[in-house]
């Protein structure tokens, strides 16, 4: 990989993306690796969450590489935000938990790829922002879509047409991060939450993500799916071992 480090550590994956000297901007080959790595990843069976971050300590992402725009037209423009928003919509729809650890600057694509992942740590001097109008262009990896549904669409209008930046504990109080941590403990709450969850069911944990994805899929009825799951779910030998720890009083064991 040329612009991400992928890192396997006690069953975490880490993918950092890799060009400090542009703050971490997303041009297309980055985006095609971390398609790559997150499908890899999702096989290996090692693997119980991963984590997006950046490298350096100024950006988690400051965006699409706005160097490469002056070379696009219309179709090709247009294939670029195709390609965000393939690996991007395979990033939402994981089966592992995905958390981003935002580590500082998460502007226009890089707030898009933080708002694909399932879960937001930001470290306390992140700073989130949708820079695009200032450019004369919009979102184009999702972001006018993922940030209403996460922070509603009077804020995602105000934010988005006003091109203002906000930082983390108001990013905190509108939703879009679920919690902020202190700069040098930002990978290691990634880690705990990502612990946390590998501790659950990992069938449940993957039907989750994939009910909660249903509620914002207007293609999708989530109410349906989610009572086919549970049906499934309840027949499954991950649910048979979690209830009889539940009456035996022991912890289950999920993962062998
Ligand atoms: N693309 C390409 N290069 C970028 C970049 C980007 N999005 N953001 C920063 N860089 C580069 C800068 O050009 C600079 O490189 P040089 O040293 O070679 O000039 C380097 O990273 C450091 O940046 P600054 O000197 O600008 O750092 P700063 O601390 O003064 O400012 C910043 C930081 C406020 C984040 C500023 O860099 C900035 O405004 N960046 C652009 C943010 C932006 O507009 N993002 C949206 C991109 S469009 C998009 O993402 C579309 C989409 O939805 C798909």
């Amino acid at each position: 990989m040329k612009f991400i480090k992928v890192e396997v550590s006690s069953n975490i994956a880490t993918i950092t993306l890799n060009r400090p000297d542009a703050l971490n901007a997303l041009n297309n080959d980055l985006i095609v690796e971390i398609g790559a790595s997150i499908s890899e990843l999702d096989k290996d069976d090692e693997v119980h969450g991963i984590i997006i971050t950046g490298s350096g300590e100024k950006a988690f992402a400051a965006g699409a590489d706005i160097k490469g725009f002056p070379e696009l037209d219309e179709v090709s423009g247009k294939a670029l935000s195709q390609s965000g928003h393939h690996v991007f919509n395979q990033i939402e729809n994981l089966s592992k938990p995905v958390i981003a650890a935002v580590n500082g600057y998460a502007l226009g694509g890089g707030l898009e790829l933080a708002m694909a992942c399932h879960l937001r740590i930001a470290s306390e001097n992140a700073v989130f922002g949708m820079p695009e109008t200032k450019l004369g262009l919009i979102p184009g990896y999702g972001g006018t879509q993922r940030l209403v549904h996460l922070i509603g669409k009077a804020k995602a209008m105000e934010y988005i047409l006003t091109a203002e930046m906000m930082d983390a504990p108001t990013a905190a109080n509108l939703g879009l991060v679920n919690s902020v941590a202190p700069s040098g403990l930002l990978i290691e709450a990634s880690r705990d939450m990502l612990y946390k969850i590998a501790k659950r069911g990992p069938l449940a944990v993957s039907k989750a993500i994939e009910s909660i994805n249903a509620s914002v899929n207007p293609e999708i009825d989530g109410f349906e799916l989610e009572m086919k799951f549970f049906g499934e779910l309840l027949a499954s030998s991950e649910c048979k071992e979690g209830v009889a720890a539940f009456i035996e009083k022991r912890k289950p064991v999920f993962r062998k």
